[in-house]
């Protein structure tokens, strides 16, 4: 259910599809799933993908925090190649480690799974170039029917039709990220 509240937010081109509360629940029912599956881990390796899932990191962090009160290290990177609705295929990280990914469990905090390619590369690029032991992936979204890759996704909020989606971090081009709900965007080769 969309509550009131995407209402007064709304923007015409925007469809709402997740409301902030919900949202916080399934983030909240996340939470509790990766601090099982961290259960032994006396710290947590993080590596957020800047900077569509920057909110839901924070978020994700925090309800984690309240459950398995361990030292948490998050690596903030980028993962460029994107540009409108799609993606280009070649990418490359930015952005530097604050702790050293070698031989560690490391999770992954990425917006959205669409084709897969992005994922794919970076997990391959943690293990392959960066050493780490283990790379699971929590999304907040999947989008199985645009899977072009074949990537793991250990914790998923929501699978979601083929629709561009927006806020709650998610931009068109820069633009919509700070929206507090998920919304699709009509017809965005039109924007
Ligand atoms: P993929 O490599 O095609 O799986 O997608 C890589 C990235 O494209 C995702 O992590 C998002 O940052 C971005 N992306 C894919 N679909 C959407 C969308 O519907 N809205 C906003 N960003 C998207
Ligand atoms: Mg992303």
């Amino acid at each position: 259910m969309v509550l009131q509240e995407t209402a007064v937010h709304a923007e015409p081109r925007i469809r709402p599809l997740f409301s902030s509360n919900e949202i916080h629940e399934f983030v909240d029912g996340l939470a509790w799933k990766v601090v099982k599956a961290f259960e032994g881990h006396p710290e947590l390796y993080l590596v957020t993908v800047l900077s569509g899932a920057g909110p839901f990191s924070r978020d994700l962090q925090q309800a984690i925090a309240h459950r398995h009160p361990v030292p948490r290290y998050d690596a903030r990177i980028r993962v460029p190649s994107y540009e409108g609705c799609e993606s280009t295929g070649t990418h490359r990280i930015i952005g530097g480690f604050p702790y050293d990914p070698a031989g560690r469990d490391l999770l992954v905090v990425e917006d959205i799974v669409d084709s897969g390619r992005c994922m794919d590369f970076l997990v391959n690029e943690l293990v392959r170039k960066f050493g780490a032991r283990s790379v699971q992936v929590a999304a907040l979204l999947n989008k199985p029917s645009r899977r072009v890759v074949d990537v793991p996704i250990h914790f998923i909020g929501f699978e979601i039709p083929d629709e561009f989606v927006v806020g709650y971090g998610m931009d068109f081009n820069g633009q919509f990220r700070e929206l507090p709900y998920i919304g699709i965007l009509e017809n965005p080769d039109e924007l």
